[in-house]
Parts: structure tokens; C-alpha cells; sequence
């Protein structure tokens, strides 16, 4: 049995990825550049499992530096999980994320190709969707009119996938379309980490917990949803986990591009998602309405049936237990690097 190779394994969900790997019994590698994530992480998922992945701070568009990767080791999968993930930031930075959302998954794909490595898991997100899609969204749906350069990538390398699939039939290509990534560690060592502002809604109730903000600025108040504010699908970090391995297991049995949505298929709004917050952890969180931000949808939310009747993958943990592990993860080890 190879190794399994997670690109960008030292973030939120591909760190808490490699913990479960690892308990799992598989033999994990991290390639991370730590733009967006820090030595830390590596020595807490070594906490947590027991076991330290081999680590490599590579960036992904170096060829040189990333097949020394596939050289030294003998690896079975890829998990690409690198890139930036701020769609308010992809707006303003389009180029940025092309050349990193984009660039390291071909230079990647190469690679594995080159070194006859078959197993391709994707780090996709629900922001292919766009707007022309009604929630709950379902895996056939059209893609690709997307509200911003962060989803039309995610977009981009799910195309590449497809034909790849068509090329090297050989191959197996599993995308997974996350939803709202929500929680963090139980143990309080592994959570959302960012270098510059958060742009997460939790991050952002966390930081109004933690004073460190007088009050949540909630993006409009005016959408057509039952409170008015915007309605999205939290799936907890660790569940997004064990998505990935049902993913491994399904592409060791199969061939081909699938795709797979990774949600639970409920809808919170922000007020709901605040007053969960304030009941479990017991803390007021002040807020003011503000404008719409740019680009926001009114509702997005997941049908999930497709990967529990194929992948067995249900998500388990519910939005009190998201709360209470983002609240215990920012009191102990909010890195704000
Ligand atoms: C959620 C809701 C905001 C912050 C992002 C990205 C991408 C993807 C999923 C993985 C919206 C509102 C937020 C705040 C607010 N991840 N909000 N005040 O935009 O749904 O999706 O996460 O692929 O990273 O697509 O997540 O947490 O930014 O916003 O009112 O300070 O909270 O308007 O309704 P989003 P979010």
C-alpha cells in the first residue's frame, strides 16, 4: 500500500484529514509552502495521532521541488487540498488565484501521470454552483456561472478532471464539493488558522467572542429567506474528514470522474447560526446589519444523497457540536499568525 500525498495538509480540513488518515492506518505525506498555515499544525497532528507525516515545504508550481516528492517516495493517492479559499479576495485578486488555485493542480496531475500514480482526490467547493442553480443543490446540476474567480477555479480544475478521466481512463478523479467547512478539533489543537483576516462567518463570531471585535457584521438583512439573512449548509470539519476516506475507498474500487457533494443538507441562517452559538458556549454576540456583500447567495445547501447511498458518507456532527468546538479551538489556540 503507497502512500497518501495531501497538498496544502497543514490547513483547516487537510489537517484534521491527515489526523484521520493516519488513525486509519494509512501512511501520509504533507507537501504544504505554509502561505496560509504554520509548523504547528504539524507537531498538533502528530499530537493528536501519534504519528508524524513526512513533511515537505514545497510549492506546487516548482516542478523540480514537487517531483523530488513523487521521487522519494512511492505514493498510491493525491488529496489537493492547496489553495487560497477567500472569495472576496479572489474578486480583487483574480490573477493570484488562477496562477495558485489553478497552476499547482496541473503541474500535480503531471506528476502523478509521469509517475504512474492513479488516485486523484479533489478539494472542490459548492461555489461552482453559482446562482442559476435553486438549493438543494445536486451533483448533475450545471456549474460554472460563478459569482467569483475563487469558484470559476474550482470550476477549472474540476473540467480537468473530467477530460483527464476521458485520457487516462486508468485514472480515478474524485471531486468533493464542500459546503460550509464549520468547527474544529475536539482536542482544541487542530482549527481554522488564516495568516491575514478571517473570512468565515464562524471565524468571525469567534472573534466577536473573544472581544476581539465589538460586533458581527452581518452581510444583509434583506434576502428572500425566512430572517432575511443568508442561509448556508455548515458541515463540521471532521466529518468533511471521513468524506475524504470514503473517497479513497470508493477510488480503489473504481474508475472514472465523480463527484461527490459534502454537506448535510440543512439550512442555518447567520441569526440561526449566532443564536446556536450564544445558546451552547453561553456567550452574547452583538451584531449590526450591514450591505449585502458582492457576490453572496441568498440560500445554498446540499442534497447529499449521492454520497451516502454511494460513498456510505453520512456528516454525523451537528451544528451545536460545530459551535462548541470553534468556540473551544479559538479560546486555546487561535493562531493568528
Ligand atoms: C456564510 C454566510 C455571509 C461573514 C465560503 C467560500 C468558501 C467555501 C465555503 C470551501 C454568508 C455571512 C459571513 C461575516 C456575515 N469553503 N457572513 N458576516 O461565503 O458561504 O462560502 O465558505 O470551499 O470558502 O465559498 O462562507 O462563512 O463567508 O459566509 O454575515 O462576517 O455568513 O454573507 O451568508 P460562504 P462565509
Amino acid at each position: 500500500m503507497g502512500a497518501i500525498l495531501l497538498t496544502g495538509g497543514l490547513g483547516f480540513v487537510g489537517s484534521h484529514t491527515g489526523v484521520e488518515l493516519i488513525k486509519e492506518g494509512y501512511d501520509v505525506i504533507i507537501v504544504d509552502n505554509l502561505s496560509n498555515s504554520d509548523m504547528k499544525t504539524l507537531d498538533n497532528i502528530e499530537k493528536i495521532a501519534g504519528k508524524r507525516p513526512r513533511f515537505y515545504e514545497e510549492d506546487l508550481c516548482q516542478e523540480e521541488g514537487l517531483e523530488k516528492v513523487f521521487l522519494e517516495n512511492k505514493i498510491e493517492s493525491v488529496i489537493h487540498f492547496a489553495g487560497y479559499k477567500a472569495v472576496g479576495e479572489s474578486r480583487e485578486k483574480p490573477l493570484l488565484y488562477y496562477k495558485n488555485n489553478v497552476l499547482p493542480a496541473l503541474m500535480l496531475l503531471e506528476q502523478m501521470q509521469k509517475h504512474g500514480v492513479k488516485k486523484f482526490v479533489f478539494s472542490s467547493s459548492a461555489a461552482v454552483y453559482g446562482p442559476d442553480n435553486d438549493a438543494p443543490y445536486t451533483e448533475d446540476m450545471p456549474t460554472g456561472n460563478c459569482t467569483n474567480p475563487y469558484g470559476k477555479c474550482k470550476r477549472i480544475v474540476e473540467e480537468i478532471c473530467q477530460d483527464l478521466s476521458v485520457a487516462a481512463p486508468d485514472m480515478t478523479f474524485i471531486i468533493l464539493r464542500y459546503f460550509n467547512p464549520t468547527g474544529a478539533h475536539e482536542s482544541g489543537l487542530l482549527g481554522e488558522t488564516f495568516k491575514s483576516l478571517p473570512n468565515s462567518l464562524m471565524s468571525y463570531i469567534c472573534k466577536v467572542a473573544l472581544g476581539e471585535c465589538r460586533y458581527l457584521s452581518i452581510f444583509g438583512n434583506d434576502y428572500p429567506t425566512p430572517d432575511g439573512t443568508g442561509i448556508r449548509d455548515y458541515v463540521h470539519v471532521l466529518d468533511l474528514a471521513t468524506g475524504h476516506i470514503k473517497g479513497l475507498e470508493y477510488a480503489d474500487k473504481n474508475r472514472g470522474c465523480h463527484i461527490f457533494n459534502l454537506g448535510r443538507g440543512k439550512a442555518y441562517s447567520v441569526l440561526d447560526l449566532i443564536k446556536v452559538f450564544e445558546q451552547v458556549n453561553g456567550i452574547q454576540i452583538p451584531y449590526l446589519f450591514e450591505a449585502r456583500r458582492p457576490g453572496d447567495l441568498a440560500l445554498a445547501y446540499a442534497d447529499c444523497k449521492k454520497a451516502k447511498e454511494v460513498l456510505g458518507w453520512v456528516a454525523e456532527k451537528d451544528i451545536e457540536s460545530m459551535c462548541k468546538d470553534s468556540w473551544h479551538w479559538a479560546r486555546t489556540k487561535w493562531d493568528i499568525l
